[in-house]
């Protein structure tokens, strides 16, 4: 199936680190490092386009025009509980981003995404933001999320996951067609709780040890 707006970050790496997270057997602690691995390696995709600005330096033979990112101009944005797995790895790739935190729940009654959370930097408007999830699953709190970003003033946004299903791609897409999803896999579906099959379970749950 076409997915538009959606890359699948594909690398030997990634898929095989992926494998072991969907084992059941998998600890807790190898479970968080191998997010932690993969969220680098997506962000080396993610950030492609990331732009340098250019500096003097001196090599020890002579001076150069070298590039140099502005790493203050990014902003990772978790998206509680689950998005602060992948912001280890992203932030020692790219340690002068700033961090974000979105936190949205479920209100019982409405089904609708309720925000408890919400803190961003400064001068979002003018930073590329990289909202991360590792489950793209119905995409509803994801779809919110990256609204209330938006309404924060953020104008350039991608969204960064480890495992998508297609129901979750469609619905985020629809309300965000200009926010290009990143994601290692796309599952086959969702079951009747909203869980990703055949997936890795709970990922808040797998990262931290609870239930
Ligand atoms: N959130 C998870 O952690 N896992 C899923 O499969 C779906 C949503």
């Amino acid at each position: 199936m076409d997915h538009p707006n959606t890359v699948i970050v594909d690398h030997p790496l990634i898929r095989h680190k992926l494998t072991i997270m969907r084992e059941a057997t998998t600890p807790t602690s190898k479970f968080r490092q191998l997010l932690r691995e993969i969220s680098l390696l997506l962000a080396y995709e993610v950030l492609r386009d990331l732009e340098c600005t250019t500096i003097e330096i001196r090599t020890p033979l002579e001076t150069m025009l070298a590039p140099k990112l502005e790493g203050k101009k990014l902003c990772f944005v978790s998206i509680l509980r689950a998005g602060n797995g992948l912001l280890d790895g992203m932030l020692d790739l790219v340690p002068s981003a700033r961090v974000g935190h979105v936190g949205l729940y479920r209100d019982p009654t409405s089904l609708k995404p309720v925000e408890y959370y919400m803190k961003l930097p400064e001068h979002i408007e003018d930073r590329l933001c990289i909202a991360v999830d590792p489950m793209l699953a119905t995409g509803n709190s994801a779809a919110a999320a990256v609204q209330r970003i938006k309404e924060a003033g953020a104008a350039r946004i991608k969204f960064v996951c480890v495992l998508a299903a297609p129901e979750g791609i469609a619905t985020f897409t629809a309300a965000h067609p200009d926010v290009p999803v990143y994601t290692a896999a796309i599952d086959r579906q969702l079951n009747h709780h909203g869980y990703i099959l055949p997936g890795l379970g709970d990922a808040g749950d797998r990262m931290y040890g609870t239930r």
